[in-house]
């Protein structure tokens, strides 16, 4: 270790979107890895709309590790940061800053301690996927700290066991996560399918309902559906494995009807399976469901689908148009049956578009 005194500082900043999924993740085979019970599929969010932004620090005058989420000290004792920060720290290599004649040699970094402060510029544990953008950041911005070699997919390995969800935030566009078949994990990764160029004309438009923090965190809720639902075990062995390839191919053709009709059928099988949780979970709410009705009168009326809708353990919804036209029209319809001041109005609009992550190191 050199530099001036032993008086340095050196800090990365990440910024990292979060991902939708559109067939999803819920129930985990092993809790400690996060190994899933099955393999999905997720857009990854232009992070202009909503993203975590994560520094990272490394000081010989840090005492120990502490970590700072929405400007609140929070524990970092929980097996999940734990886990993350040990899979990085081992994987750290020799770090060079001639500029300021700082050199961190590989061995130093299991001594040295971090400051870690994290902003989600979107509700955090409201069912947008705050621990997906969350995760994949502080992974991510760590990995350039720490100046690993591992490619995004072999980071992704990492970030899932901060959060399952947070594998899929390590690439843009359109990502799946393989469940993998190892006991160790280390093939349970997330792939680009297609990238954030791909399919450009799908407009996403997020329509907040509530920015409450749900009562059921997702590792709560996933761990008693699997000990207590039928219908899951039905989907993960026979409805999800004939829809991953579904969606690969409706994805890939930009057939906007399939895909569609896939991520409806998806989110509504995924609250379904809530309910059959045992007692039930609720996520959704009067909002949600009307957002639902919505959407299906107009696809039924116009023949063929303009919109689809998933919605995450929360009440918010995701909704993408097939193109701009559309998602104009989408907009006006929710302002319509939405006014501002009405009893089931809604928080505020995102609308965004398929990015990649950025990296502001
Ligand atoms: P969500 O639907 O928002 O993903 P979850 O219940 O899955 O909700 O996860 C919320 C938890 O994720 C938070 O309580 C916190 O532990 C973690 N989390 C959220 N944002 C961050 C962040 N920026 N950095 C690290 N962890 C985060
Ligand atoms: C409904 O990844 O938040 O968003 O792995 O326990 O952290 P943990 O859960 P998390 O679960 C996400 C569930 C979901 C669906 C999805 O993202 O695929
Ligand atoms: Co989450």
């Amino acid at each position: 270790m050199a530099g001036d005194c032993g008086k340095w500082v050196v800090m990365v900043t990440a910024q990292t979107p979060m991902n939708m999924s559109v067939i999803k993740y819920w129930g985990k085979r092993d809790e400690t890895l996060i190994l899933p019970v099955n393999d999905s599929i997720s857009i990854t969010l232009d992070p202009d709309h909503l993203c975590t932004t994560t520094t990272v620090a490394v000081s010989p005058t840090f005492d120990r590790d502490r970590m700072w989420l929405n400007g609140k000290e929070i524990s970092l004792s929980g097996g999940r940061y734990q886990n993350c920060l040990r899979e990085i720290r081992s994987r750290a290599t020799d770090v060079e800053d001639d500029e300021n004649g700082i050199k961190i040699a590989e061995k130093d970094w299991e001594k040295l301690h971090l400051h870690i402060a994290s902003y989600n510029n979107f509700p955090t544990a409201a069912g947008l996927a705050s621990s997906a953008a969350g995760f994949a950041c502080l992974v991510f911005a760590l990995a350039k700290l720490m100046n690993l070699k591992e490619d995004r997919s072999k980071l992704s390995t990492i970030a899932r066991q901060g959060s399952g969800s947070a594998c899929r935030s390590l690439h843009g566009g359109f990502v799946k996560w393989i469940m993998g078949k190892d006991e160790d994990g280390k093939d349970s990764l997330a792939v680009q399918l297609a990238d954030e160029e791909h399919w450009d004309d799908l407009v996403i438009i997020i329509a907040v309902v509530s920015s409450r923090q749900k009562e059921t965190s997702s590792s709560t809720g996933m761990r008693e559906t699997v000990e207590t639902s039928l219908l899951l075990k039905h989907r993960a062995k026979e409805v999800v494995p004939k829809r991953i390839p579904q969606m690969e191919e409706a994805i890939k053709n930009r057939d906007f009807a399939s895909f569609a009709q896939l991520t409806c059928a998806e989110s509504n099988q995924f609250h379904a399976v809530c309910l059959d949780t045992s007692p039930p979970i609720f996520y959704m709410n009067d909002t949600s469901r009307r957002i639902i009705s919505i959407v299906e009168n107009w696809n039924r009326y116009e023949g063929t689908p303009q919109v689809a809708y998933t919605f995450d353990a929360g009440p918010n919804a995701v909704l993408f148009a097939r193109n701009r036209k559309t998602a104009i029209l989408l907009l006006q319809r929710l302002l319509f049956y939405f006014p501002p001041d009405s009893f089931f109005g809604l928080n505020s609009y995102i609308v965004g578009d398929k990015s990649i992550l950025k990296d502001a190191g």
